[in-house]
């Protein structure tokens, strides 16, 4: 870990200067309050008073059990379990119960495909399809604690696909269908999956993504994957090959499938997914969440946060190979009998207003999105939200990196209309459900801040030493109480757990990996990662990943990856790569090992910059200087970067660098 950001960090001056500056407040509109389901801080003063018991009630309260739990929390750090001995099911609670009510015949999922086609399933077509589709893995051999990889674009038989794993007690993993087939295999051997679900294509701003031939590559010589499930999705626009006693068609296995499945009684503890993110070394990290807490924490959240009601539309924009859509679209939605709507496609298909001509389209009342796509949106300029009725909007938010004030503002005034709350969420693929948060009609928001914890999470920020520090000083944002969706451990890799979250500052305080600062009014203030991680777009990468995808290049020796401050999406991956003996480095290399990184990974992560170098700087326990790369790569120590190769060059940044006393530790 490099150090905490008390002191503003190259590559994001700019927004902790906007961020150090910002004092406008937000009071809750009174005519939201009224109405909001949370009206006053009493959920704060309870779950302070007792957590366990605060989140007993909650459970007990908002969801559907077969058996209650015998013990609120079992918290052997850093092992948490919670609701022990409780049996419940997650497609229980966001199906079956619904349909003893009027929400039967209620929109559950809206689905907005790219061309233009849309599907509508009410809660009583999810149990039918869920079911069916239930009925299916189990022919296909698939049993409670089996894994069952998806690898597909935004449809709705993803959801069902969810969902149907959680009704039998299969673990599902879902790879983000950006991902590249080399992603796809590492993933599905990690987990030892046993099925694979993916469709031909998808649909991608009007070209075909070939999904159905990565997967292809990505099984060839697995021995634990038997069977692969196809959806037809964009039919002849792509070639598939199906294997003979492999590969099955959706729609066939469909079609013979009894819409009867009960929902198996699982126990609270039991897994109910794996995700991978990325973590600080080339190997991503399973993260493993579990049921009856995972459900907890989002139903709640949903509702706290977005103040959901049953005749809203709701849409994140999220995709579902990420936790926001695992979480806000699929499971927290649907626990709460929500009208979650989805949308297949990219934001400027056909045309640059097509999320503003969604949100017209179904008078969507509460939008979820990123701030780099508001920020493409400012770019695009406000013509395009201007051609749209925005008028139904009544609460937005935004997820997954630090938002400027000015793309904040922008947001509120072209698209709130100077209306409507943000709530701006910080959380991770780890915490499961949204942690840190405004509740739009209780919490004055100021932009750029997500402002406290959520009732019953404790978080603070520290020095290097683990002591919080005085308010306005940056630190380690840390979680210092277990919570209900917390991760349960990495698949396969307890050790890693323990070591990546617990080992720094005691076993029972969580590091998040943010750095942060908290002001007078106890407002969080996230001004990014602190460890080898890059938020490029709010996607995580890893640098070392990046790293590792391109010394497997055969005309690289070796290579650094860093993120640079970008002003649309946060930030961009610049590479440093030294060549091997006798390789040319020429601007058709540079394009090459862009492209290379690309199919490595997948293209979120294809460097924006790459700089030939002699040599990389390195301190004196042999780790690459990162943040002096950084400095490069944002033109702050040479005033053109373009030219690194000459040696010695780099050695005499270095001394320079460490003149002026900005060496890493
Ligand atoms: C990292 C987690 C949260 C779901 C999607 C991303 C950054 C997330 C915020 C926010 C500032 C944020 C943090 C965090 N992050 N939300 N509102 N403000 N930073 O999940 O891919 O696991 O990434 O995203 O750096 O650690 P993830």
């Amino acid at each position: 870990m490099t150090t905490p950001r008390g002191q503003p960090r190259p590559g994001t001056d700019n927004l902790l200067e906007s961020l150090l500056k910002e004092n406008r407040k937000f009071p809750p509109p009174a005519d939201f309050k009224a109405k909001a389901i949370v009206k006053d801080r009493s959920l704060y003063d309870e779950a302070e008073r007792d957590y366990q018991a605060f989140w007993a009630k909650q459970a007990e309260q908002n969801l559907h059990w077969f058996k209650k739990w015998d013990k609120v929390l079992d918290w052997q750090p850093p092992f948490a379990k919670w609701f022990v001995g409780g049996k419940t099911n997650v497609s229980y609670n966001c199906i079956d119960r619904h349909l003893a009510s009027w929400r039967r015949t209620k929109a559950a999922i809206v689905w907005e495909g790219e061309p233009g086609d849309s599907v509508t399933l009410t809660y009583q077509d999810l149990a039918r399809e869920v079911q069916k589709f239930a009925n299916v893995l189990k022919s296909l051999g698939v049993k409670k604690g089996d894994r069952v990889t998806m690898y597909m674009g935004m449809v709705p038989e993803l959801a069902i696909s969810m969902l149907a794993c959680a009704r039998i007690g299969a673990i599902h993993s879902i790879v983000f269908g950006g991902f590249s087939a080399d992603s796809v295999r590492d993933r599905v051997n990690d987990a030892q999956a046993k099925l694979v679900i993916t469709q031909d294509g998808a649909w991608r701003r009007g070209n075909v993504v070939p999904l159905k031939v990565a997967v292809d590559d990505a099984v060839k010589d697995n021995k634990y994957v038997d069977k692969v499930v196809v959806l037809r999705r964009v039919g002849d626009k792509t070639p598939v090959k199906m294997q003979e006693g492999r590969d099955l068609w959706w729609h066939d296995l469909m079609a013979k499938a009894s819409p009867v499945c009960p929902a198996e009684q699982m126990d609270a503890e039991d897994p109910l997914f794996i995700l991978y993110t990325s973590g600080t070394t080339g190997k991503p990290k399973g993260i493993l969440h579990t049921t009856g807490g995972y459900l907890l924490g989002v139903t709640m959240s949903t509702k706290w946060v977005f103040d959901i009601k049953d005749d809203d539309y709701y849409w994140c924009t999220a995709d579902i190979g990420w936790v926001t859509g695992h979480s806000y679209i699929v499971y927290g939605p649907l626990s709460n009998g929500a009208t979650s709507v989805m949308y297949e496609g990219g934001p400027d298909w056909p045309d640059r207003d097509r999320f503003w001509a969604i949100v017209e389209k179904y008078r969507i009342n509460i939008l979820y999105t990123s701030p780099t796509a508001i920020r493409t949106m400012m770019k695009w300029g406000t013509e395009f939200p201007a051609r749209r009725d925005l008028s139904s909007l009544r609460l937005l938010g935004t997820v997954g990196e630090p938002i400027n004030p000015e793309a904040w503002m922008w947001y509120h005034e072209n698209i709130g209309k100077g209306r409507c709350p943000i709530v701006d969420t910080w959380w991770q693929t780890e915490t499961g459900s949204i942690l840190i948060s405004p509740l739009p009609g209780v919490t004055a928001t100021k932009p750029g801040t997500g402002t406290t914890g959520l009732p019953g999470i404790a978080a603070k920020i520290v020095d290097e030493k683990g002591k919080e520090v005085p308010p306005n000083t940056g630190g380690y944002l840390v979680l210092t109480r277990p919570w209900p969706s917390m991760l349960r451990t990495i698949w396969g890799d307890q050790q890693r757990y323990v070591d990546t979250y617990w080992n720094r500052f005691g076993k029972d305080i969580y590091v998040t990996g943010d750095g942060a600062r908290r002001d007078e009014d106890g407002y969080f203030w996230i001004t990014g990662r602190v460890d080898d991680v890059v938020k490029v777009s709010g996607h995580r990468l890893s640098n070392i990943e990046i790293e590792s995808a391109l010394v497997s290049h055969p005309s690289v020796a070796e290579a650094a990856a860093v993120g640079r401050s970008d002003a649309v999406k946060g930030e961009a991956v610049a590479v440093f790569v030294v060549l091997k003996q006798g390789q040319k480095a020429t601007p058709e290399l540079k394009q090459t090992l862009r492209q290379w990184v690309g199919e490595k990974i997948g293209s979120i992560a294809r460097p924006d910059d790459v700089f030939f170098t002699a040599d990389l700087p390195k301190t004196r326990s042999a780790k690459i200087m990162r943040r002096l790369l950084r400095d490069l790569a944002e033109g702050r120590v040479l005033g053109d970067t373009t030219t690194l190769t000459d040696p010695g060059i780099v050695e005499n940044i270095k001394q320079q660098y460490i003149a002026e006393g900005k060496e890493e530790a």
